[in-house]
């Protein structure tokens, strides 16, 4: 290509096919599935376990190797002395992403594989990377408010644990099977902008590790996994269904961003959503605060009238992790609690068939000009 010649250009990568993938397909017909199994079948009756094991390995485990890899998740939660410490010295008022992504960066040089990108070892150092972003996002919560971290429990899967290293209730199989569709639902989206930020480190053939602490750093953005969090604020302030329409109103007149409406690849609805807000229906009859769904039910109707935007999974996600009494701030460390199962298993795939991602930008500044060679350069 000359000087002269304008490269094609899609703002935000709108449209741009990045890479291949087998993990994982987006329909933009509201539709989703991992390694070719349909979400909503999966959402219904599989573990997290099982989907986080599909999505590294290719294919659905036997019964003996669920086993395996579900008590391989169960054994290697328990965080380094040091790292707990280290996050022991974080102010107080530290969100819990950025306790999230300073544990994922500092667990690294604890890893004996860091430095090994063989296929084996990635998946090996994924497994330890599942069982330690949730204890990550467990115990930096307990020493933030003042408490010790909990001993494990290995007979919890993943999905229990979360609820258990909190407070130390052992949850009902209920909140266990609720938790594990929530975790199924948000485990992988192809190539949303964390899991790309995990494949552009990743493919300078940096550690996993490296990869991961960057899509922590990229989901933490209220455009991204920050959403659920924010959503959670709007439906606080919203309070009852009655002022949702006249709330929204306001916000759209003022040219407000309505937080978990929209999508980049969902235009006709988002493939998670129908099932999210089940379960928020149901936890609203379970906990008697019934009128969450009403006022996203509320918004969706608006939205779709005033701009025809689908609502995103976000949105019923933030009322889903309140009923279940999990504080906002933990909304988007759990998403990254399922999605590192996802982000995993893009830099396996990345490191299995590696080309550097380096796209080209648009110039847009000054033409060539003759520096005038001032002797203020000089100081
Ligand atoms: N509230 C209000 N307007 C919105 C909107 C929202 N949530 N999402 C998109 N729009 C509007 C934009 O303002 C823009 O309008 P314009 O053409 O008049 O300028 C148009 O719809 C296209 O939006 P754009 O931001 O260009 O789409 P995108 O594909 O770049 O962005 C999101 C996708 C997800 C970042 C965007 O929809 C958004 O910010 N949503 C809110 C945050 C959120 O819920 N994120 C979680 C995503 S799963």
């Amino acid at each position: 290509m000359t000087t002269d010649q304008k490269p094609e250009y899609s703002p935000g990568l709108a449209g741009v096919i990045a890479g291949e993938t087998a993990i994982c397909w987006v329909d933009p017909n509201a539709g989703l599935m991992y390694r070719g199994y349909d979400i909503h079948d999966m959402a219904e009756k599989a573990s997290f376990e099982e989907v986080a094991y599909l999505l590294l390995n290719g294919d659905l485990p036997n019964f003996e190797q669920l086993g395996q890899f579900s008590r391989a998740i169960a054994t290697e939660r328990t965080l380094p002395k040091q790292v707990l410490d280290a996050l022991r010295l974080m102010p107080k008022n530290t969100h819990p992403m950025d306790m999230l992504r300073t544990g994922v960066s500092m667990l690294a040089p604890f890893d004996p594989n860091l430095n090994d990108h063989s296929h084996d070892a990635n998946v090996r150092k994924s497994i330890r990377l599942i069982a330690k972003v949730s204890t990550l996002i467990t115990d930096g919560y307990r020493i933030q408010h003042g408490k010790d971290p909990l001993p494990e429990k290995t007979d919890l899967t993943l999905a229990g644990n979360l609820f258990y290293k909190l407070n130390g209730d052992v949850p009902q199989v209920w909140q266990i099977r609720m938790m594990d569709t929530i975790l199924i639902l948000y485990a992988d989206h192809e190539f949303n902008a964390s899991t790309f930020a995990a494949r552009v480190t990743a493919s300078t053939l940096a550690d996993i590790y490296a990869a991961v602490t960057s899509a922590c750093a990229t989901l933490k953005g209220p455009l991204h996994g920050g959403a659920n969090e924010e959503s959670m604020k709007m439906l606080d302030e919203i309070k009852t269904p009655d002022r949702a329409e006249a709330w929204l109103t306001e916000k759209l007149a003022a040219k407000g961003k309505i937080m978990g409406f929209g999508h980049r690849v969902y235009k006709k609805g988002d493939s998670r959503v129908p099932i999210m807000r089940e379960i928020g229906r149901d936890l609203g009859k379970r906990t008697g605060k019934e009128q969450w769904i009403p006022i996203c039910e509320k918004l969706e109707e608006v939205m779709e009238r005033e701009k025809h935007l689908c609502a995103n999974v976000d949105l019923y996600a933030a009322p889903v992790f309140t009923m279940l009494k999990f504080p906002p701030e933990l909304n988007t460390p759990i998403f990254a609690a399922s999605r590192v199962a996802g982000w995993c298993a893009h830099v396996v795939e990345q490191h299995d068939h590696n080309r550097l991602i380096r796209p080209r930008s648009l110039y847009t500044g000054p033409e060539l000009r003759p520096y005038p060679g001032t002797s203020a350069g000089k100081l």
